[in-house]
């Protein structure tokens, strides 16, 4: 939700802002802008509509000079995508700009009161009032920069992470924290800002992951060296210096590149079985047969002692949680329930001090989520984080985790953080089921070591990836899909329908199989592809018996079988064949041509797969 980056230094800052802006595109990408102090004292502010390449063409032709900068690509909240409302934004003086990820919810009064002493604004979104604000506070009451924003910080509600620059001293750029991530990256006599620390980390592995109330103090030397203060200072909100936790990112960069794949999204569904590798490495011991995580040997006494799970979640990730609460119920036997986490921060839920939490998030910054965990927190229960990215802030907000392990996600629709998800969640009932004695060491054992092998299936089913492509432009066509599944493979219809919908604007819905006859089977006719996910399992009479419903009613089914399968391709229009497993493990392998069908269906339809409309990778905006 929004990216912000930084530079202050020796170099000129325009080439890295722009590089540091495309790899947060991921974050929004409705308007981009840079703001520098050139070399002759202007500040230059550049703003453009649409993706971050339209900013650079608009930018070929004006002064780029300056050593000092900030940028911006917008996922809009206040006032429509355009070049008006895209960031950075100019106080009245065009003294200051500011970049802004997050809201300001009180912005509308503040900006009553602004208007009342004559200020007058440019855009219609809440973070131009900040900065109006902090340029009023300056100059009423005689402040420098950093006494205005600390000021102003007090008056405003909401969250942000932001950055300043004031022309009259280029050799400084302040930033805040609240509820929305920022990192300061440390170099040479030069520093750097990322909402992440992906336009980071091509120039040090140095940071400081601002915590909330963080107010950063940037000072670099100015040539003739005038500048006694030179470095990073940590304030608090209140002025007192904090200590500087400078930690080591380790983000290899040939992970956040295409690596020869058309799109992000495609390569990432490819890495899938090396994701899980990674995922279970150092976990699973080398013989495959017995899963330690080290959140349950710190935190043995508070996870075995879970009278309940809840799991809070959005988007895929809650999906996973579906996939969990399975898991936990029928492996652990211990009740769990999976909640959208925006519905659970604002419903007065029941939570106990025995309760243990699980927030599940790819990003560890959707805001949903982390209030949920807040109001979790507060009740008493303990809160167990399972997230991708390193240091973000759910991690940070919660008693102890898992990460999965993944390694960065760049394309909007999730695919590997879903089946990093699954692995851990499995991981963890594993271990919670073998502790509780609630399967059998046999069962146990031959689970953990069918776990290790997925990895391999993951392999061999991505060997439908040409069948899929070949059948994507079947389904262009559709206004509206189906994808049915039960047990296991219910939450897996779900993410399947999600997937399509998001990147190919097909309308898609998940249904439980058997709930059709309540009320879905009326939409189904010829026009209606309609995905079935019917591996061998329990369920798989029951799902042949729904296949053939739809199939009645004249709909065209494509099923996910298991190979060897003799009996659905009687009667489905297509089958997809993958290989066996375990029935809990199956959603790991059946996701893959899943996400293909979507990525394979939206290629066709011209859709931008990796940056689709309106998305965002991580939303930190309720
Ligand atoms: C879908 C997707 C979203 C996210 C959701 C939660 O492909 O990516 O639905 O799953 O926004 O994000 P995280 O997991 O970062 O909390």
């Amino acid at each position: 939700m929004c990216g912000i980056v930084g530079y202050i230094g020796t170099k000129r800052a325009y080439p890295i802002l722009i590089k540091g802006l495309k790899r947060l595109e991921y974050r929004g990408y409705d308007s981009a802008g840079v703001a520098m102090i050139g070399d002759n004292g202007n500040l230059n502010v550049y703003k453009t509509k649409g993706k971050v390449d339209n900013l650079t063409e608009y930018c070929s032709d004006k002064d780029v000079t300056g050593c000092v900068g900030i940028a911006h690509t917008r996922w809009a909240t206040h006032g429509e995508p355009s070049a008006r409302n895209a960031h950075p934004h100019y106080s009245t003086s065009r003294n200051l700009a500011i970049i802004h990820n997050g809201i300001i919810e009180n912005y509308a009064g503040i900006k009553a009161k602004l208007q009342a002493n004559g200020v007058t604004f440019k855009s219609d979104t809440d973070t131009e009032v900040l900065v109006q604000l902090v340029e009023y506070i300056m100059d009423k009451k005689n402040l420098s920069l950093l006494e205005a924003v600390q000021v102003a910080l007090h008056q405003v509600i909401g969250a942000y992470a932001i950055a300043i620059v004031d022309k009259r001293d280029p050799y400084q750029i302040i930033a805040a924290r609240k509820q929305s991530p920022l990192v300061v990256g440390i170099g040479d006599s030069e520093f750097f800002l990322g909402s992440d620390a992906s336009p980071i980390i091509d120039y040090t592995d140095k940071v400081v992951y601002l915590e909330d109330g963080n107010i950063a103090v940037i000072r670099v030397k100015s040539p003739n060296g005038e500048n006694e203060d030179e470095g990073l200072k940590i304030l608090s909100i209140l002025g007192e210096e904090q200590e500087l936790k400078v930690k080591k990112v380790d983000i290899d960069l040939g992970q956040i590149e295409k690596g020869g794949y058309s799109h992000f999204m495609l390569k990432e569904i490819f890495e899938q079985p090396e994701c899980l590798q990674n995922c279970m490495r150092g976990r699973i011991n080398v013989e495959g047969d017995n899963v330690t995580l080290s959140a349950m040997i710190d935190y043995r006494q508070q996870l075995l002692g879970a009278k309940r799970i809840i799991i809070v979640a959005c988007g895929t990730s809650w999906h996973a949680g579906l996939i969990g609460k399975q898991l936990f119920e029928q492996l652990c036997r211990i009740p769990c329930e999976v909640e959208y986490a925006s519905e659970f921060r604002y419903r007065n839920p029941v939570v106990n001090k025995d309760d243990v939490v699980i927030a599940i998030s790819q990003s560890g910054e959707t805001a949903d989520t982390l209030a949920a965990i807040q109001l979790a927190k507060e009740q008493g229960a303990f809160i167990y984080g399972i997230c991708n990215a390193i240091g973000s802030s759910i991690p940070r907000a919660t008693d102890t985790g898992t990460y999965i392990h993944v390694g960065p996600e760049i394309g909007v629709a999730s695919t590997k953080a879903f089946t990093g998800q699954v692995t851990v969640l499995s991981m963890l009932a594993l271990c919670l089921a073998k502790e509780r004695q609630t399967i059998s060491d046999e069962l146990y054992h031959s689970m953990v070591k069918e776990l290790t092998l997925i990895p391999e299936k993951m392999e061999q089913t991505l060997k439908t990836n040409e069948q899929i492509e070949r059948l994507a432009p079947i389904f262009t066509y559709a206004k509206n899909c189906l994808y049915l599944g039960r047990g296991y493979n219910y939450p897996l219809a779900l993410e399947g329908a999600l997937k399509l919908k998001e990147i190919s604007y097909i309308h898609a819905e998940g249904y439980p199989a058997a709930e059709m006859k309540h009320g879905p089977i009326a939409l189904i006719d010829s026009e209606m592809p309609v995905f079935v996910i019917a591996t061998r399992d329990r369920l798989y009479e029951k799902v042949i018996s729904n296949i053939q419903e739809v199939r009645a009613r004249g709909g065209r089914v494509t099923a996910l079988v298991t190979e060897g399968d003799q009996q659905i391709q009687k009667f489905a229009d297509h089958v997809i064949t993958l290989p066996d497993t375990l029935e809990c493990f199956q959603p790991l392998i059946a996701s893959i041509p899943l996400q293909l069908l979507a990525y394979h269906i939206a290629v066709c339809k011209g859709k931008d797969v990796d940056r689709p409309r309106n998305l965002a990778k991580s939303v930190t905006v309720e």
